[in-house]
């Protein structure tokens, strides 16, 4: 089985989709400011970690400075901003994804690259991270890789692209 590439148009539908989980949950927290920790915690389910872009939409929809956001969200350490990788793989762990074979992308890592999530390989080239459904459940198993959606990944690929990161 090949896996696929979301194509520039489908990619940005499902990135969008990924904004539309986060809006959605902070929906529920009534754009409440005072749910800020509850919704980075959320944003970071979602992305794997908390970039500039995800940072700058939750201070928009809470009409929060952007500098108190990046505050509480470098004061915690349980939020994680941007890895410090020069590549970033984020391998979706949601139910749909996990049900179609997401551990079996991490296992794969783990075992021929000696890479684990929230790890950097040791070079700095790559950053391996874990999300709770990136909003592309039907193309799951699902990844992001350096922000581009890919679905219907298979071990093999998986390494592969990690591979082409990694000096020879
Ligand atoms: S569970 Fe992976 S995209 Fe929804």
């Amino acid at each position: 089985m090949q896996s696929v590439d979301v194509d520039r148009k489908d990619n940005k539908s499902v990135e969008d989709k990924r904004f539309k989980v986060l809006e959605n949950a902070i929906k529920r927290h009534q754009y409440h400011q005072d749910a800020l920790i509850e919704i980075l915690h959320k944003a970071q389910e979602i992305f794997g970690y908390l970039e500039e872009e995800v940072l700058k939409y939750v201070a928009q929809k809470l009409k929060m400075p952007l500098s108190r956001v990046y505050g509480v969200a470098t004061f915690y350490h349980l939020f994680q901003l941007k890895p410090k990788g020069e590549h970033t793989f984020v391998i979706c762990m949601g139910t749909a994804c996990y049900v179609k074979g997401a551990d079996e992308l991490l296992k794969v890592l783990e075992e021929d690259v000696n890479l684990r999530p929230g790890e950097t390989t040791p070079d700095g080239k790559v950053s391996l991270m874990t999300a709770r459904c990136i909003g592309a459940c039907g193309i799951a198993p699902a990844a992001v890789i350096d922000g581009r959606v890919c679905g219907k990944q298979i071990p093999s690929d998986v390494l592969e692209k990690v591979k082409n990161c990694l000096p020879v």
